[in-house]
């Protein structure tokens, strides 16, 4: 494979301390050279080693790509009139999952996975270098399977979310349902999956059927992530920390007890604030989990109900104006923080080493990603260090 050097960076954030100023290991007038697929040398631009390419940078900014560590991306349908139903008063309750359960189900392989990689590439155009996908529009034994067979083809970062809502066949029989995902749908979705996750939720699961699924998918070889305290107070944070979870999701509604369960542990807080802005709902409180020492990520959620947008520079621009987090702080969650809820090292960073995973802006520093909102800024984007 060539090499390729990345020149004339008028700011390189590499997210490695060691590498360069701050948290987000800024260099200034950089260059950074790339050998098959990955980081080989971050320095000064004037001290840049030759490579077999060159992509001027022109003084913009480089940054490590996006990592979106939450998505729903298989699913068929769409929930527009919900969406303008709720901007003219209605609350977000869930209850529209069960709309796409039904257009999933219905819906052949080609056009899930048609919907998966147009969400995937229209990702990919907005910097997300990796993406976490999960399942949960199916909730049959083949249509989990389905759903994340085709996930999988995506990404390796794959969740099984069989416990999203418990289907309407089964709604006066729930218990048989979380045996069910406990049983033979998490044997079905096990060869595809990495995550097991659940929404543990009033009008969801509870604390002791989140547990039992959450600890089925672990004996099965699977690590755990929750949705958790999204619509309203509840155990998820709780459960999340207990079990050891990569991450709780959502994290909208907390006590503070569980922001000190949160600060005292190794699971990341993802904050979602597509949601937020899709549901007309108040944001979390970044800066109350920062303050207190809790990693905090930010992601997309995206999926044709809550949140349905795959753009992680806009949740950055949302992080930093809605949810009190700087410019720094949101740029770092979204790739660092975004790859520890995925429990990666090799992506988040541009670190010696890391995937050559990089995104060239069309724009000074990272500030402008929240400076200039809803504006494209990524001019470039190298995924495993081939120019996308
Ligand atoms: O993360 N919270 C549960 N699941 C999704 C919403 C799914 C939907 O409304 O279709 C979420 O917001
Ligand atoms: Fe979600």
């Amino acid at each position: 494979m060539t090499s390729m050097a990345v020149t004339n960076i008028g700011e390189l954030v590499t997210n490695d301390p060691a590498a360069g100023h701050g948290r987000l290991g800024v260099l200034p007038d950089a260059a950074l050279i790339v050998d098959d697929g990955r980081v080989a040398w971050v320095g000064a631009n004037a001290l840049a080693p030759a490579a077999d390419t060159v992509l001027d940078a022109q003084g913009g900014a480089v940054l490590p790509g996006f990592v979106d560590s939450h998505t729903h991306l298989v699913f068929a349908g769409d929930r527009a009139a919900e969406f303008a139903a709720r901007m003219a008063g209605e609350r977000y309750t869930g209850g529209g999952i069960a709309t796409t359960v039904a257009a999933t189900r219905a819906a052949p392989d080609e056009e899930l996975r048609a919907t998966v990689e147009r969400l995937r590439r229209e990702a990919l155009r907005q910097g997300t270098t990796t993406v976490e996908i999960k399942s949960g529009y199916g909730l049959t034994v083949p249509d989990e399977a389905r759903m994340l067979r085709i996930a999988f083809e995506a990404s390796p970062e794959t969740t099984y979310l069989g416990a999203h809502v418990v289907p309407a066949e089964y709604a006066d029989r729930p218990d048989d349902y979380v045996a069910l995902v406990c049983g033979a749908m998490l044997d079905a979705a096990v060869p595809y999956a990495r995550w097991v996750d659940v929404f543990c939720e009033r009008g969801a699961f509870d604390a002791d059927q989140a547990r039992a699924v959450l600890a089925a998918g672990v004996a099965a070889g699977l690590a755990p992530r929750v949705h958790a305290n999204q619509l309203g107070p509840g155990p998820g944070v709780r459960l999340a920390v207990e079990l050891g979870a990569a991450s709780a999701d959502h994290c909208t509604h907390l006590s503070n007890a569980d922001v000190a369960l949160l600060a005292g542990s190794s699971t990341v807080a993802t904050l979602l604030p597509g949601g937020e802005f899709s549901t007309r709902s108040p944001y979390p409180d970044a800066r109350r989990l920062l303050d207190a020492g809790v990693t905090v990520a930010l992601a997309t959620d995206c999926n044709p109900g809550s949140s349905y947008t795959s753009s992680m520079p806009l949740c950055v621009a949302l992080a930093v104006r809605e949810m009190r987090m700087t410019p720094a702080e949101a740029v770092w969650a979204a790739t660092a923080g975004g790859a520890q809820a995925l429990r990666r090292t090799d992506i988040g960073h541009l670190g010696i080493g890391a995937r050559a995973d990089v995104l060239l802006l069309d724009a000074p520093s990272h500030l402008h990603l929240a400076y200039r909102p809803g504006v494209p800024l990524i001019r470039h984007v190298l995924h495993n260090g081939v120019l996308t």
